[in-house]
């Protein structure tokens, strides 16, 4: 195809403003999907995508669509909405030459709007400003139109008006995609040059990968080479989604589609590296490739024992499609044998433990999440945390945390509310800007450790629902961050010792021995629960001693009997831990680690 009828683009908006519903829209009204085909949201497919209604993993489609008699070649590159993905938007953006961005009409401007906005600002994509959802009731068009009107330096009568739901403006949109976003450029005889942007896993065919070619060509039964890790695979099968896969004689210049080698392994065609040819290879990869870093990390056990293999299997499945997982065998006294799990966020967490528990049937229990933190020991060694158990004993000279800077969007009314939350996390204001005389976008540096837990959910409740947040990695502090230790009888359960701040110690640690005093069943001796740091002890419980005496109702006589009870007893104690001389019931740790 000629680059100059070729059109890259994305949808950019904040979650819940209709992205995908306005996608599926696209497809039915340029004819590659027929109504009667059509599933809602055509583009997410994942189950679990579809039901929590979020996108995940990018993909492209290509879509016909006259303008003046011309037939032009409509890409559309799906980004994820999550900031937890943030390295997949980049190079998703990096692969159009324009972004739609869509507003809810109803809502105006949130975090993820400004956000993506900046991203695709960087990327230097052409902006189209929409309005979404004008036929809801509550839409306020001509308001919100103003308010983006002056967020990208535009008049407010070219901020086009659509709804995803009724198809409204979408025809009109699709022509300024044509008319106004530029045509991609490339060097049509220099060596091929593609980057990739997704890498999906099918158990079909392998690996398939989404790719934006800048120069050259890449034509089926070629070598092709991946820039990052010099690996050669020659080329199966190339093509466009249209949104089904269809194979093509090859892809130029400023065209977008799929490739297939036959690798079985996502890690193998990393998102963001550079496609060449093998026979001729460029010499500059486009725009630098990344390795996914893991920003949380958690332990996951299985709750059966028995179910370590599995859990095993699994993973490494899951790995084939997910490039940013990554995880170690770890063992751990209270829990058994299990894994430490490296993961880009709390949402990419909890997605990777459902799919666990749903597709591979296990039950799982997962540990406190902790980030990664440097610790520099008083000899000047430096060794790198993700585990609290991990911590350094004895004399610590400096630990560092890694920051997040967030910016919040709140009706002006909630300015105090954030504020007080934020100075509770031990966040820095940065800055605070009027979107409009009601709205405000607030900007704090705060720990990344007060931010991945239950920060948003705070946020939320105390602004009534109405705030947004966004947050990305930036570089990080030196705290006092000291790690708790909770013994029982004197001895340490390392599942759950937790680094925090010096100033919330003690809230842990009262917190967590007053939870165990309830979850742990009294024993023949007293039990104290303590917390500590270091050998400093900070909180203190006692499980007062009982004596439970089974077999003194069973009179003497009857030893069948006696024999009976007390191999039940035994059988209680399969679902026992010893933690030194202590016995604990499985439920109470896992009681002890659910967040409530
Ligand atoms: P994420 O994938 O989570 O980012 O969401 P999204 O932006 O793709 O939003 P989605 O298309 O899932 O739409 C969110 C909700 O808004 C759904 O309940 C849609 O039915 C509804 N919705 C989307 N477009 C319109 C519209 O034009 N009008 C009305 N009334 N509702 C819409």
């Amino acid at each position: 195809t000629d680059p100059s009828v070729i059109r890259n683009f994305c949808i950019i908006a904040h979650i819940d403003h209709g992205k995908s519903t306005l996608a599926d829209r696209m497809l039915q009204c340029t004819g590659v999907v027929q109504p009667r085909d059509m599933k809602a949201q055509y583009l997410d497919r994942m189950d679990i995508e579809r039901e929590r209604g979020i996108t995940i993993k990018s993909q492209a489609v290509r879509m016909p669509w006259e303008v003046d008699g011309v037939d032009y070649a409509l890409n559309m590159i799906d980004t994820p909405g999550h900031v937890d993905f943030s390295y997949e938007v980049s190079r998703s953006l990096a692969s159009c030459e324009g972004a739609i961005l869509l507003v809810d009409a109803a809502q105006g401007i949130e975090a993820q709007t400004l956000a993506n906005l900046y991203l695709a600002m960087e990327h230097e994509l052409e902006i189209i400003p929409v309005l979404n959802k004008i036929d809801l009731p509550a839409a306020d068009p001509d308001r919100y139109a103003a308010e983006l009107a002056q967020l990208i330096g535009c008049e407010p009568e070219d901020v086009l008006r659509v709804s995803g739901k009724t198809g409204v403006g979408v025809p009109e949109l699709l022509d300024r995609v044509v008319t106004s976003l530029p045509a991609p450029v490339g060097q049509a005889d220099a060596p091929a040059r593609a980057m990739i942007f997704d890498s999906v896993y099918d158990t079909y065919r392998g690996v398939v990968t989404y790719v934006r070619v800048v120069d050259g060509r890449l034509t089926p039964r070629e070598k092709i080479r991946m820039m990052s890790t010099g690996a050669a695979h020659e080329l199966l099968e190339i093509g466009v989604s249209s949104p089904e896969p269809q194979p093509t004689e090859g892809l130029g210049v400023g065209e977008v589609g799929y490739l297939i080698t036959g690798v079985k392994d996502v890690r193998q065609s990393k998102v963001g590296d550079t496609v060449t040819l093998e026979s001729d290879p460029a010499e500059q990869e486009i725009g630098g490739y990344r390795d996914p870093q893991p920003m949380v990390f958690s332990g996951l056990y299985p709750i059966d024992g028995s179910d370590y293999p599995v859990l095993r299997d699994a993973l490494d499945k899951l790995k084939l499609n997910d490039a940013a997982l990554n995880y170690e065998p770890e063992t751990s006294v209270a829990l058994g044998f299990g894994f430490r799990v490296g993961f880009l966020g709390l949402l990419h967490l909890e997605i990777v433990r459902e799919r666990l528990e749903r597709e591979f049937d296990l039950d799982l229990i997962s540990t406190m999440p902790n980030v990664v933190y440097q610790v520099t020991t008083e000899d000047r060694t430096v060794v790198e945390v993700t585990n609290p158990s991990e911590f350094p004993e004895g004399k610590i000279h400096e630990v560092r945390e890694p920051m997040a800077a967030a910016t919040i969007i709140v009706p002006a009314e909630f300015i105090g509310a954030v504020m007080e939350l934020c100075q509770s996390k031990r966040g820095h204001l940065q800055g605070m800007d009027y979107l409009s005389e009601e709205r405000v976008e607030i900007r704090y540096r705060i720990p990344l450790a007060e931010i991945v837990f239950d920060f948003f959910d705070s946020l939320k409740s105390r602004t009534k629902g109405y705030a947004s947040l966004n947050w990305g990695a930036d570089g990080d502090q030196a705290a006092d961050l000291v790690k708790v230790d909770i013994l029982l009888q004197g001895d340490q359960v390392d599942a759950f010792s937790a680094i925090t701040h010096r100033d919330f110690a003690y809230s842990y640690g009262t917190m967590m021995t007053a939870k165990l005093k309830e979850l742990i069943p009294r024993q023949q001796f007293e039990v104290p629960i303590q917390a500590a740091i270091g050998s400093r002890i900070i909180a203190r419980e006692n499980i007062r001693a009982i004596r439970k005496d089974v077999l003194s109702k069973c009179y003497g006589g009857d030893i069948s009997r006696k024999r009976k009870l007390l191999e039940k007893q035994k059988e209680g104690k399969k679902r026992m831990k010893m933690v030194g001389t202590v016995e604990v019931p499985q439920e109470a740790f896992i009681a002890a680690l659910s967040s409530d």
